[in-house]
């Protein structure tokens, strides 16, 4: 508590520092505006033990919101969401080429556990068909509605959604009901999952599938990436260990400041993951220039709302849950048009190119985007006009660099990287 009232009496750098938040100047040390008039290197990132020093409780608390991120909620409509053997077999399945038509990919094709469980790639080549960039799934089981556009409520229907496409896996249902009865490791591990008997007869392939794609979700439920540079400053704020937190690096922080204060990439970008989960229209020009063609949300909820395998179908593991009645309250507008939901930037360092279409190849021509908008485009004829071009100093795109790369987090466990090992 002492300290508590050690940061409040600094007040007039703590105005200071919001101010220069809101105006979005630099708080460079005066060794670093030396630096840059002799034209010098920038010095490293420094301890930032003045900057903590001066942080209001206002701020903290903003800070506080986005972090630490947390296990995530257990999803109701998979009863097994939570389960160490559904994990298991869904991550055997989640390696596995036999679940492609052409017997050449599996999920880790477009989600390299090398990669952050995404590519690399604009636009994903395997089947080569997919108009959307292939997004991360670290830390995906937080998230409230999957697929840029939402259509999918739950991660055992988006599994079920991408082995049904021809264009990507494809095998389908009865494929899948059919590799997990007749292979007899799948037979005995869907056993030890969820003590039944897989079938392919026709009457039960459906429930063998989806059973199979629970797993599936179980396995993704476990790709938690956290204990970033950023949550270790957020944790050691919360427990008003100044010491601490003044490890995070200067221009990490001087960046997220000007995240939450004038760059106002809170009001979307906000909470644990980063994200609001919902949909937005931020003008971003699709590839290949031209107007943008793609639906996103507004065609994502006709589709989910028509979805037998949603979370309040016949499937379900809890269709009268209140996360699953979400479904039916939502209400399609034409607002929806172009939105694609805002992405997570945990891990963003570490997921190049961005952007639903890929059309960004690096972090700083995200950042050039938001400085400049240039060719920015409007979404449909109700399209948002949200944003205003924010004109950020290199200085401060630097800044926000670096406090982007601090939210790389721990990769999952070693042994949820690869396929399980066969038992001898
Ligand atoms: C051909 C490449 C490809 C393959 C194979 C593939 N995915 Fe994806 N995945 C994508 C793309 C592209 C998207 C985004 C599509 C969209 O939003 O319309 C995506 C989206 C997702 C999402 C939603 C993530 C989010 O943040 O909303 C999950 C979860 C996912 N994939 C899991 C899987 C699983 C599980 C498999 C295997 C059953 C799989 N993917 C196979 C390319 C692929
Ligand atoms: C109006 C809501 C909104 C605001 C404000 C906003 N963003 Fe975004 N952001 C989005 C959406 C939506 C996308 C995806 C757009 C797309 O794919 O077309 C996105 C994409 C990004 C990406 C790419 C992530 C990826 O994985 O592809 C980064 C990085 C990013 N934003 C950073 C920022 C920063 C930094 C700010 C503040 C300067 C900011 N955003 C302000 C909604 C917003």
């Amino acid at each position: 508590m002492a300290r508590r009232a050690g940061l409040t009496r600094r007040g007039s750098l703590a105005a200071l520092l919001a101010g220069l938040a809101a105006c979005g100047g630099p708080a460079r040390t005066p060794a670093g505006a030396q630096a840059e008039a002799s034209g010098e290197p920038a010095p490293r990132p420094r301890p930032s033990a003045e900057l903590v020093a001066a942080l209001d409780e206002a701020t903290i608390r903003r800070v506080l919101r986005h972090g630490p991120l947390g296990p995530p909620e257990p999803d109701p409509t998979n009863r097994v969401a939570a389960s160490p053997a559904a994990a298991h077999l869904g991550q055997r399945l989640f390696y596995d080429p036999r679940l492609s038509l052409s017997g050449m990919h599996s999920c880790a094709s477009c989600h390299l556990p090398t990669r952050a469980f995404a590519d690399g790639l604009e636009l994903p080549v395997p089947q080569g068909s997919s108009e959307r960039h292939s997004p991360t799934l670290l830390n995906v089981a937080h998230q409230r509605w999957l697929f840029w556009d939402g259509r999918a409520d739950s991660l055992w229907s988006q599994a079920l959604a991408v082995i049904e496409n021809p264009k990507e896996l494809g095998i389908g249902r009865p494929g899948l009901a059919r590799l997990v009865t007749r292979d007899p490791l799948y037979r005995a591990e869907y056993r030890a999952a969820f003590d039944a008997e897989p079938s392919d007869a026709p009457e039960f392939e459906d429930r063998t599938a989806v059973h199979a794609a629970k797993a599936i979700a179980a396995y993704e439920a476990r790709l938690q990436s956290d204990d970033s540079a950023f949550d270790r400053f957020a944790a050691a704020l919360a427990a008003r260990d100044l010491d601490t937190a003044a490890e995070y690096p200067d221009d990490a922080l001087r960046g997220l400041l000007l995240f939450l204060g004038r760059g106002n990439c809170r009001s979307c970008h906000v909470g644990p993951l980063f994200s609001d989960g919902e949909f937005h229209s931020i003008g971003m020009p699709p590839r290949g220039g031209g107007r943008p063609t793609d639906p996103g949300r507004l065609r994502g909820i006709e589709l989910l709302q028509a979805n037998p395998f949603r979370g309040t179908g016949p499937w379900s593991d809890a269709p009268d849950s209140e996360r699953a009645r979400e479904v039916e309250a939502l209400v399609r507008s034409s607002e929806h048009w172009g939105q694609v939901r805002t992405p997570s930037l945990r891990n963003v360092a570490r997921t190049a190119p961005y952007m639903s279409q890929g059309q960004k190849p690096t972090l700083r021509s995200v950042l050039e985007f938001y400085s400049t908008l240039e060719g920015a485009v409007a979404a449909g004829h109700h399209g948002e006009t949200v944003l205003a071009p924010l004109r950020f100093s290199a200085a401060e795109m630097d800044d926000l660099e670096a406090f982007l790369r601090s939210l790389d987090g721990r990769d999952p466990p070693e042994e949820l990287l690869w396929a399980p090992p066969k038992p001898r």
